[in-house]
């Protein structure tokens, strides 16, 4: 076993490179010293272009960092995941959700991955033959890991999605989510998946009673045919009167699991030759991950640059920005997958951790967060690292608009790089501004401190390829950030608490029992129930 993170040589010199140069490093300065910094900080995976020198960083930065990962003993970790070691050892299970995606015959449980998998795209094909099947809309009932994976990638291989298909996702509980979907559809031309890792979620089996039920309804006839399931637990599915089940297994995480059954809306969506690329794009991300040295190695990276930011920086947040309409869902996407799998406050053994880890991962896709948040990022007191994410060439033919979603990306990242001082919003003219105010007070208000960080993530096309190695990428980043700091990344304890106190309140709701509660739930329960 590796020592913990700041018990190691690594952490103490990473800690007094701060305290040297970490503290007060410029970003500007530092471009000023080195002419070289692009290219220097510059790093190519499959099919992304990562730019790091808008960051706190210098090639110092990254050695030291390497060493915690070689302290830390990344490599073994990230080995014995893909060997399918039990790392998840709360639950004493692997974690192999690369074997979903590794060729046929060159990952665990090969066999049983591409049988299910040939099954499933056999399946999405049938569909897809829409004068045949008259499906014209499909419904993914599932929640969390089972909903977040396909609502994002959808709309972000729009381009090569079906044309006749529609796509809902219905996974809240809340009957606002179900009702307006079941609105539009006629029983006839719908598909129901029920996605469902456990097939217990309370969610998830209260809105797949409810679509059988509006199913019935409304003239459905044949319950075999319109509602398909994609879980791991086939017997659970059988009881709810479902014949066609694709399944997986217990070593696939919930948030891992858009490449497994649980993607069958993806690949009914963009064919399954479409998804196998999906596929490929992710397991090209897997080699290099597994591969590359440490120090040219994306993912391994970036995750320890959300190290640097979260222990020695204390930045408590990080934004992402797409630069693609089509990737509005990935921010949801990554909150799951990043909080879920990091926002622990022990380690491996249990033992209370006395350091920060996942930070708070939130966006909105560019240029729209511009006229909402990005003012806090420009001039807020929290310092919040921005990572964007640019596409070279749109799937449209509206370059007038592309360039000029480029150039706002690119500018906001200048922007809260470069900043502007006191002297420089002096010289310009500020046509709004009130002409009460002296010139001294405005430029305050019109300066920006700068030295913000950004990443810039380049794609040359968002297809399904590079969009499986973006999300293989951020997988194994967070990854890498929980080997460091030695915590579970792939069980998710804390939302159990919340289950088991739902469960005691829903009766209570009905009788009005509000006996043993606390004070403020039962005065809320009284109130609600009044
Ligand atoms: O409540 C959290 C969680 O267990 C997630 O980890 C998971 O993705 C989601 O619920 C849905 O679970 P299931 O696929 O079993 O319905």
């Amino acid at each position: 076993m590796s020592t913990r993170c700041d018990r190691t040589e690594a952490w103490a010199a990473l800690a007094g490179h701060y305290e040297a140069h970490g503290r007060e490093f410029d970003i500007r300065e530092a471009f000023a010293r080195d002419p070289g910094r692009f290219e220097s900080l510059a790093f190519e995976a499959p099919g992304i272009f990562a730019d790091l020198s808008k960051n706190r960083i210098d090639t110092a930065t990254l050695h030291f960092l390497a060493d915690l990962a070689r302290e830390c003993d990344v490599e073994g970790r990230r080995d014995a995941m893909l060997r399918g070691d039990p790392i998840n050892t709360t639950e004493g299970r692997a974690v192999l959700h690369t074997a979903l995606r590794a060729p046929r015959d060159k990952g665990p449980h090969s066999d049983e991955v591409h049988r299910v998998l040939d099954a499933m795209l056999g399946f999405a094909e049938q569909v897809r033959d829409t004068a045949a099947s008259g499906i014209r809309h499909v419904v993914n009932i599932g929640i969390g890991g089972s909903d977040l994976g396909p609502q994002m990638v959808i709309p972000a291989l729009d381009a090569f999605a079906h044309p006749g298909i529609t796509f809902h996702f219905v996974s809240n509980v809340d009957g606002h989510d179900i009702t307006p979907v079941l609105r539009r559809l006629k029983p006839a031309e719908t598909l129901f998946v029920i996605a469902s890792k456990t097939f217990t979620t309370q969610e998830t089996m209260a809105n797949a009673q409810v679509a059988r039920a509006w199913f019935e309804a409304n003239g459905g006839t044949d319950v075999a045919r319109h509602f398909v399931a994609t879980t791991t637990n086939v017997q659970a599915a059988a009881a709810f009167g479902i014949t066609t089940t694709f399944g997986f297994w217990d070593w696939v995480g919930g948030r891992y699991s858009l490449w497994s059954s649980i993607g069958l809306p993806i690949a009914i969506a963009i064919g399954g030759d479409n998804f196998r690329q999906l596929l490929a794009g992710a397991h090209a991300m897997d080699r290099h991950f597994a591969e590359t040295p440490v120090a040219r190695n994306l993912p391994m990276v970036l995750g320890l640059l959300d190290v640097w930011y979260r222990n020695f920086h204390g930045f408590g947040s990080r934004s992402v920005a797409p630069y693609h309409q089509g990737l509005r869902r990935l921010p949801a996407y990554l909150q799951q997958l990043e909080m879920e799998s990091n926002g622990k406050s022990v380690d491996a053994n249990g033992e209370a951790l006395p350091f920060g880890t996942s930070p708070v991962v939130w966006g909105e896709p560019g240029t729209n967060g511009q006229h909402a948040y990005f003012q806090m990022l420009h001039q807020g007191t929290d310092v919040i690292p921005v990572e964007f994410i640019l596409v070279k060439h749109p799937t449209h033919g509206l370059s007038d608009l592309h360039d000029k979603l480029l150039a706002n990306g690119l500018a906001q990242s200048q922007a809260l790089m470069l900043g502007k001082t006191a002297a420089q919003a002096a010289g310009e003219k500020a046509p709004t501004a009130s002409a009460e105010l002296d010139a001294g007070t405005l430029s305050r208000h019109r300066s920006f401190p700068g030295n913000r960080p950004s990443t810039s993530l380049l794609l040359d096309h968002l297809n399904p390829h590079t969009l499986g190695a973006l999300v293989a990428m951020y997988e194994h980043r967070v990854f890498v950030s929980g080997a460091i700091w030695g915590i579970n990344s792939f069980d998710q304890w804390g939302v159990e608490l919340g289950k088991a106190l739902c469960n005691d309140l829903l009766p209570r709701l009905t009788s009005g029992q509000t006996e043993g509660l606390d004070g403020s739930t039962a005065g809320l329960m009284r109130r609600l129930r009044g």
